[in-house]
């Protein structure tokens, strides 16, 4: 018997198509909604050929209010990934996409007075900004995004905001939030709607906050942000993985398969209902001995290239503290030894026919978007 229908918004993405499997061998009726947008999609209109067949699919915009009915008929819960993601500076389109289309949804339900038992909204590590920090002076300390100056002549490490001293990263926790990107303002603003709309009305609703998400099916064809793609994608083109800023950055990776049944937990538990959690790999690791770990993989001809650039808006350090997931029941299964792996071999059997990953980063630095210090 059905455990109910659960709407998966960007269900044609990469954590969507993993959250429907999952979803569909716990016993759930599972509907897919999603655009099918370039460059996460090739423009074609055509549905990945590794979605779940026994998902039903609808070609729709979470722009678009008639959409949103069409899609919310008869569903008892909404996963909602549908994103514009990356760091391109077409502001509006983060807060059009991510802001306007989670305000929908909730107006939607509130409108026609929808049944819907679960709001699960997918948010980001990106809205702790630059994060949570230890000053032996100053103790615990909330940098408040880096110094352009200093960036543009290579200091990549935050200060003190008190006195301008060294300071040694935290990992971050869920009470914090301070989003400096038009990425992840929109994204934080989803989860101030989902908490705040969702309980002012009686929609119980969960956000996740996932830490860098890796496995397959993650598109090759953004290569706008994501380690992994753009480091695999260079590899497998006989270059060096590009290295931004020194590689020093530290970060923290969890697998897809994880994060699916993070996404499970979030819709079947009701002590998660208001609250917002981070979903991460559990342990940092820098930058440039991700990189590593992708070129031993890829059997890379070239050791990874620091290439002193660097995105603006980035943040130095990003390590999540999982343990309130963890209390809730939830465990990291995998490595990002386990996910490179994954990776590749998955990618390998992919028909990969542009190098996305130079087009991408002549993009970015186009764009002003990725700078190089002097
Ligand atoms: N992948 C990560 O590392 C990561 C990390 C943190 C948060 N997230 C969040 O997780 C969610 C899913 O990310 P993903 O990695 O699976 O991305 P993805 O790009 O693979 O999937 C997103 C899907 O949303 C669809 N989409 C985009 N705009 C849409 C619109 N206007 N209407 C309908 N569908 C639309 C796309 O076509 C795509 O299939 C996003 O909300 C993202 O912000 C992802």
């Amino acid at each position: 018997m059905s455990k109910g229908r659960v709407l998966i918004t960007g269900g044609a993405g990469f954590i969507g198509s993993h959250t429907a499997d999952e979803l569909l061998a716990a016993g759930y009726e599972v509907r897919l909604l999603d655009n099918l947008t370039p460059p996460v999609h090739d423009g074609s209109g055509t549905w990945p050929a590794w979605l779940p067949k026994e998902a039903e699919r609808i070609l729709g915009d979470v722009r678009n209010a008639d959409d949103w009915r069409k899609a919310l008929r008869g569903v008892d819960a909404v996963v909602h990934l549908a994103a514009y993601q990356d760091l391109l500076p077409n502001f509006s389109q983060f807060f059009h996409v991510n802001s306007v289309g989670t305000s929908l949804l909730y107006e939607i339900i509130v409108a026609d007075k929808l049944p819907i038992r679960k709001v699960v909204v997918a948010s980001s590590q990106f809205v702790y900004g630059e994060g949570r920090y230890q000053c032996e002076k100053d103790g615990e300390v909330f940098p408040d995004g880096r110094d352009p100056q200093r960036l543009a002549k290579g200091f990549w490490e935050p200060v003190c905001p008190v006195c301008g001293g060294a300071i040694k990263p935290l990992p971050l926790l869920e009470t914090h939030a301070n989003p400096k990107n038009q990425y992840s303002i929109a994204k934080y603003s989803q989860e101030l709607m989902a908490v705040a709309l969702g309980r002012n009305y009686g929609i119980p609703s969960v956000a996740l906050r996932y830490s860098i998400v890796q496995g397959p099916r993650q598109s090759y064809r953004n290569a706008y942000s994501g380690v992994l793609r753009v480091f695999t994608l260079s590899n497998l083109a006989g270059r060096a993985a590009p290295v931004f800023e020194d590689g020093g950055q530290l970060r923290d990776y969890v697998n897809v398969g994880d994060v699916a049944r993070a996404n499970r937990l979030a819709l079947e538990n009701d002590a998660a209902n208001y609250q917002v959690f981070n979903a991460g790999g559990g342990r940092g690791y820098t930058v440039i001995e991700f990189a590593g770990i992708v070129a031993e993989t890829a059997i890379a001809t070239l050791p990874p290239g620091v290439t002193g650039e660097y995105r603006v808006g980035d943040t130095r350090h990003s390590v999540s503290d999982i343990a309130k997931l963890q209390r809730l029941g939830w465990q990291p299964t995998k490595s990002p030894r386990d996910s490179v792996r994954e990776y590749i071999e998955w990618i390998r059997g992919e028909n990969v026919d542009r190098d996305y990953a130079a087009e991408a980063l002549a993009a970015l630095r186009q764009s002003g978007a990725l700078r190089k210090a002097r």
